[in-house]
């Protein structure tokens, strides 16, 4: 009798910054069904950015219904999904109740400035500047660590159920991957994170991949209060457990990765000297260094790129972040009203040559690397009777471009090696002349792929990697090859240079606001 070769699929969570997202691979990492839902952001204050615990996990419900409804009406079934990875966006620090399994207050979402005054007092310690040797990251707004030190420091509830022993704490991957179990209802709760979610939230050792006393006591966190998730490999077919309810009930969750990880890995940026840069809510450059961290001189961090786990060695990458990319579009359209629509703001910026003189240092949430101005705040230069809203648009989009170089630069310096090519994705990649920017400014190749759901198809991949329907990285060696689109460099470099001076001039200006 003839063997039937099953066609196995795997379903990816990709939890961000302003939407969630699930959607259905096949074995050639092809999508083949989809949904995806906004959900709010929530800005109760100047510098405060939250989201609601639950309103992810609903939305990430919804999308699975929906998407499974439509892999369903192509004659599909449950059945044919082998398992699923989860990606998400990382930083964003959740806190909530062993015994009811529900969360305290609102996560703070990772570009939240809340910090400020807590991180400048922590960088006058002694010890400050022995952290980023240990974690990879400087001290800043950014990581997990702050957040996390600021709600026990100002929410009464956080405070009790610590002091009571209740507390638990997680990035959102954490937080899915136990209430997806069942939360506390579970007979035994599921609470872990992966190295690279674990990677971004100080209180990891870069390498050990484990927790370390240094760095929790210097957060002022006692271990034996608070329920901590254990720290594992980013592909496991075990430890992330089972989906409890709903139409994927009992489809196991096999892979973890922080959605920029996870982009790296959906680029199959396997190589150390590959690079990929991600155009989300914000704006991410991973450097693939291979299995030995390398911590940056020049402001960039120490990441975990992925950690696969079976016996392979963890790979770290040196990362660029910036803050604001399509932050920066939603910007113009929520609360200036250019736009009804994101995509519209490239034809604003095209209606105009070029910016007109404008330069946008976009900084709402300080400037992240290689600056890390906690300080700088949003700041627009170059303002004429000539200036329209085309110019400002142009010069929102040449932001990200800009501190792209910065970060280019600062990796040449680490690495000691000039990047060639950049592989991109990420909502603003959709914008031809965003990457034809990116290309002038920076003067280097600019590689986009016709299936740009990169960050999805990495934590499928890490599922995937788990559950036998890729059994090696040399697998996916077809994988999001086909229909790639070159941006090649064609500004005279001496006016891009000239163009870049006057950006960082403008960076320094958009620093130390006297506080009123
Ligand atoms: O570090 C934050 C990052 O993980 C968020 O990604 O795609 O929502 O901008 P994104």
């Amino acid at each position: 009798e003839e063997e039937i070769k099953r066609q196995w699929f795997v379903g990816s969570i990709d939890q961000g910054t302003t939407s969630s997202r699930f959607l259905i691979f096949n074995g050639e990492g092809d999508p083949v069904a989809s949904h995806q839902i906004e959900f709010e952001n929530l800005y109760p204050r100047s510098g405060w950015h939250e989201h609601e615990p639950m309103e992810l996990l609903s939305s990430v419900e919804e999308c699975i219904d929906k998407a499974m409804g439509k892999f369903v009406a192509l004659g599909h079934s449950k059945a044919d999904i082998r398992s699923i990875g989860i990606t998400n966006q990382r930083e964003t620090t959740v806190v909530w109740d062993t015994t009811t399994g529900e969360p305290i207050c609102n996560a703070i979402v990772w570009p939240d400035t809340r910090t400020k005054a807590l991180v400048r007092e922590l960088k006058s310690r002694k010890s400050a500047d022995t952290l980023t040797d240990l974690c990879g990251l400087p001290l800043s707004t950014y990581p997990s660590s702050v957040k996390l030190m600021w709600l026990l420091q100002n929410d009464g509830a956080v405070k009790q159920a610590y002091e009571e022993g209740r507390l638990a704490f997680g990035t959102v991957d954490s937080w899915l991957i136990y209430k997806l179990n069942g939360g506390a209802q579970a007979e035994k709760p599921i609470h872990v994170t992966d190295s690279t979610n674990a990677s971004r939230t100080m209180f990891m050792n870069l390498h050990t991949l484990q927790y370390d006393d240094k760095l929790l006591e210097f957060f002022g966190i006692d271990r034996t209060k608070i329920h901590l998730p254990k720290i594992v490999p980013s592909s496991d077919a075990e430890c992330f457990g089972r989906i409890a309810s709903g139409v994927l009930e009992g489809v196991s969750i096999a892979g973890c990765l922080g959605d920029q990880s996870s982009a790296l890995v959906g680029q199959c940026g396997f190589s150390p000297g590959q690079a990929k840069n991600t155009y989300g809510t914000g704006c991410f450059l991973l450097y693939n260094v291979g299995d030995k961290p390398v911590i940056s001189k020049y402001g960039l961090l120490a990441t975990v790129a992925y950690d696969f786990g079976g016996g392979r060695k963890p790979v770290y990458a040196l990362e660029g972040s910036i803050a604001v990319a399509g932050a920066g579009v939603k910007f113009l359209m929520n609360n200036l009203g250019f736009v009804d629509e994101s995509r519209l703001i490239t034809e604003l910026a095209e209606s105009v040559d070029d910016n007109g003189g404008v330069v946008f240092v976009t900084a709402f949430s300080g400037l992240f690397a290689p600056y890390w101005i906690d300080d700088a705040k949003g700041t627009l230069f170059g303002i004429t009777q000539h200036t329209s809203k085309g110019h400002i648009a142009r010069a929102t989009l040449e932001a990200t471009c800009y501190q792209t170089k910065a970060i280019l630069d600062a990796m040449e310096k680490d690495s000691g090696h000039k990047l060639e090519s950049l592989s991109v994705d990420g909502g603003l990649s959709n914008s031809d002349l965003c990457m034809q920017t990116q290309a002038d400014i920076s003067g280097i190749r600019v590689d986009r792929p016709a299936m740009r759901e990169t960050t999805a198809l990495g934590a499928a991949i890490a599922a995937g990697l788990a559950t036998g329907v890729w059994n090696e990285l040399a697998d996916l060696k077809e994988v999001n090859q086909e229909g790639r689109r070159i941006f090649k460099p064609q500004m005279d470099r001496a006016v891009a240079e000239k163009l870049f001076v006057k950006w960082e001039q403008a960076v320094e200006m958009s620093r130390g606001w006297v506080k009123v």
